[in-house]
């Protein structure tokens, strides 16, 4: 057999997710869904491709995001578009297109599950295509939203199984006292023997945007900036307020945290709450699964009524790298996943990748049975797969088992001849009743249907 074309293998930083990782992100979006349903949370799809615009007013022109990673082209008509590296700005721009404001009770809260596209240097970790799971919640002043958003992303990784989740928080202070503590930064700064020991980028983002020089992970710039001023030290009066019911929310729920004073995000649009929540399980310079905080000004910036806002996002690969269930995810995609109508909160389960049933057609003639028997099943819920007449029934029976089905179906001449169809329950103790049993084609849906219910019912079975 000829070598893999290399010319074919995806681009550099992107990634297939084959389907056993795909079940279990399937999965998790899903439990992401019902975790934000339960807090009031509406989805919402905006486009994949926005006016550059959007984000260069939005994440900031000088932040890392739009000076040197979005995947930005000039389409046919010279319009410029960008992929979306994240998910805020869309959501707001959307908000104020449609004019939201005027029609839906405040705060809107819309949730997303997306891909976004950064073009960084791929490693362990940091894609170039990525998947995340956001939150927004715009029109929200309060300082319990910043904490019903905290308490839904822990809530979320906690359920996902994420390994030592820890929550950092900061306060970066608004328009009003976020000039006089940038000044200070700025001199800071300024002074011979920081500057000259900072690293490149900091240097030239020392004047840009100050801010970012403390979110530098070089060792020497780290250093050099545990002196620096602190935004929590200049807040004025509003913010300050602010921060200390966020903090008292968490206290009240009995959410741990670490007041983190360098944590400013790497986009321009944040005012006040800034939090991560960084993971034990990953290295350290890609261990935030989780970002977000307050974007009190930019639904203004869009055109819109000033208006408060809060969101964050979860980055669903990193955080399903630091699950330490993911072991435990792993087998239970072999398990069966069947009981839909659970009672409770919502449990992460991957999905379910096992067919229930495998009908086998012997051979063509039982081809119009094999099809109304997988169609009439299916209407009932049951997963079916079928194995066509145009190989043996040896490896068809193969495939069966390795599917991992609870129920074969075998439809032959014999059958045909007599309406009826051979089941084997290959899940079924000999105790429990008959392994292989014949039945009459219209009463097979329902008695398959029993006999998958006996097997959930078994495999629910607490152990011990
Ligand atoms: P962000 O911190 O840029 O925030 O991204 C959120 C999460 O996405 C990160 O904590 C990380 O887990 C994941 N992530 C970011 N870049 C990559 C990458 N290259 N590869 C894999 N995972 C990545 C935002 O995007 C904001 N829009 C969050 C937000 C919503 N703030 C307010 N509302």
């Amino acid at each position: 057999m000829a070598g893999i074309d290399r010319r074919f293998s995806a681009p550099k930083g992107v990634s297939d997710t084959l389907p056993a990782e795909a079940a279990i992100t399937l999965g998790a979006t899903k439990y992401f869904a019902e975790v934000a349903s339960l807090y009031g949370y509406s989805p919402i799809e905006t486009p994949v491709l926005e006016r550059t615009e959007v984000f260069e007013r939005s994440v900031g022109v000088t932040s890392d995001i739009v000076s040197k990673q979005m995947y930005t082209f000039e389409d046919k008509s010279g319009d410029s578009l960008t992929l979306r590296p994240e998910g805020t700005a869309g959501v707001v721009r959307a908000f104020v297109e449609h004019e939201i404001y005027k029609s839906e009770p405040l705060p809107w809260r819309v949730f997303y599950i997306a891909d976004m596209f950064r073009y960084e240097r791929p490693q362990a970790g940091r894609y170039r295509q990525f998947k995340q799971v956001g939150v927004e919640a715009i029109g929200a002043g309060a300082p319990e939203v910043d904490v019903e958003q905290i308490d839904m992303c822990l809530s979320f990784l906690g359920g996902i199984g994420v390994a030592q989740p820890k929550l950092l928080i900061n306060s970066i202070g608004d328009p009003t006292c976020r000039p006089e503590y940038l000044k200070a930064l700025v001199e800071y700064l300024d002074s011979s023997e920081i500057r000259s020991g900072l690293c490149a980028d900091c240097r030239s983002r020392a004047n840009r945007n100050p801010l970012r020089v403390l979110d530098c992970k070089r060792p020497e710039c780290k250093k050099l900036t545990e002196e620096a001023p602190k935004a929590l030290d200049y807040l004025c009066e509003a913010c300050r307020a602010h921060f200390e019911e966020v903090i008292a929310g968490l206290e009240a729920l009995g959410i741990d945290y670490r007041i983190e004073p360098r944590l400013v995000r790497g986009l321009d649009y944040y005012t006040r709450t800034a939090f991560e929540v960084v993971s034990g399980g990953l290295e350290a310079a890609q261990d935030a699964v989780a970002g977000g905080g307050r974007y009190d000004g930019l639904v203004e910036l869009f055109g819109g009524p000033p208006m408060p806002a809060v969101g964050f996002a979860v980055g669903l690969a990193r955080s399903l790298a630091a699950s330490k269930s993911k072991g435990k995810a792993e087998s239970d995609r072999q398990g069966h996943g069947r009981s839909r109508h659970r009672l409770g909160p919502p449990r992460f389960e991957p999905a379910p990748r096992r067919p229930d049933v495998f009908v086998i057609e012997i051979d063509a003639g039982a081809r119009d049975q094999a099809l109304r028997l997988a169609s009439s099943m299916r209407a009932l819920g049951v997963s079916v797969v079928v194995s066509p007449g145009d190989r043996s029934v040896k490896s068809s029976m193969k495939h069966a088992d390795r599917s991992g089905a609870s129920v074969v179906a075998l439809l032959g001449p014999d059958e045909v001849a007599k309406g009826e169809v051979t089941v084997r329950a290959l899940r079924r103790s000999a105790e429990s009743g008959p392994q292989q049993l014949s039945i009459r084609i219209e009463d097979a849906p329902r008695a398959i249907s029993e006999i998958l219910l006996e097997d959930s019912a078994v495999e629910e079975e607490p152990e011990g």
